[in-house]
């Protein structure tokens, strides 16, 4: 079933758990992502990055791909344009047939990051795409941003940002980063931060980076009132790691048999992530009439 991250992260919220968002660039992986979420009933959200986008499978490629396999499972999948950050690309995103897209503006000064997030919304609310917008700012596991506690979400700042910007999910930071930690480091997140945003507002919540984090700091972010997680670097490294050791033990591995076996690992890397959150079980939320759409209100004025 395709739908949008509203429609899955608003019963995350009443129901307390986590979503898993990960990231998919080609079908092996969508396959295998949606394999997990359908075997362990679980809602499913898949990211799709602008940066991805413009060096691979574009949305004109993927968007279509993305529905017909949501469309061939009972769970809700939603599809959202991860890190949109140029206008142009998520006008695209939107019209493409993206269900929810994020506009990522977190590096700009706040009033910045406000106007440019609001007018992402009005665009989208128009056709009821939801918005998920960033507060504080995720940087990079490499350069160690995880770190830089000026960078963590303020609870009073992310109270007057949504309110500001009507966003339906908000991303924050709390000691997470994008990408691979160096070699034994785990991160230290503030849970305190993530209960201070969730006792201010009832919209989901998101954690970016979620790669690394360790299971036990996905577990406690859940808890502590994280809705999204969003998975990436961890699910294109387990399959690499994978094709490597299979290359090296069989220079002739058959290709399609190559694929097969990479879509059976992002299936099993896909399942691990999804049993931190919580979400196994919770697809029989979700009812097939209730999924997201064009919502048109009556006609009232003459002539229309
Ligand atoms: P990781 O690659 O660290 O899992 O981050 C994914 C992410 O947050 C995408 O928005």
């Amino acid at each position: 079933m395709y739908t949008n991250v509203k429609y899955i992260l608003d019963d995350a919220v009443k129901n307390h758990y986590g979503v898993i968002a990960s990231a998919a660039v080609n079908v092996e992986l969508l396959r295998g992502e949606i394999a997990a979420a359908d075997e362990m009933q679980a809602p499913l959200i898949i990211l799709l990055g602008q940066g991805q986008m413009s060096k691979h499978g574009n949305a004109d490629v993927m968007v279509p791909m993305i529905k017909t396999l949501a469309g061939e499972t009972n769970v809700p999948v939603a599809l959202i344009l991860d890190h949109g950050r140029d206008w142009e690309y998520i006008v695209h995103a939107f019209r493409s047939g993206f269900s929810s897209i994020m506009i990522d503006a977190s590096a700009y000064p706040t009033e910045e990051n406000i106007a440019r997030t609001k007018r992402v919304v009005d665009l989208c609310h128009l056709q009821g795409v939801p918005v998920e917008g960033e507060i504080g700012h995720v940087g990079q596991a490499v350069d160690m941003d995880g770190c830089k506690e000026e960078w963590y979400t303020r609870p009073e700042e992310a109270l007057s940002f949504i309110k500001a910007t009507n966003v339906d999910c908000l991303a924050i930071a709390c000691g997470t980063a994008h990408g691979k930690y160096p070699k034994d480091f785990v991160p230290k997140l503030r849970f305190d931060i993530i209960e201070k945003v969730r006792a201010v507002t009832d919209i989901p919540l998101a954690l970016h980076g979620g790669s690394g984090s360790g299971d036990d700091n996905i577990r406690r972010a859940v808890e502590a009132g994280i809705n999204k997680v969003n998975v990436c670097t961890d699910i294109f490294n387990y399959c690499r790691d994978f094709t490597l050791d299979a290359l090296k033990k069989d220079p002739d591995y058959d290709y399609l048999q190559l694929l097969i076996d990479i879509e059976a690992r992002a299936k099993e890397i896909t399942k691990h992530y999804i049993g931190l959150t919580g979400s196994a079980g919770q697809a029989g939320n979700f009812t097939a009439e209730n999924t997201f759409g064009l919502k048109l209100g009556p006609c009232t004025g003459v002539g229309e």
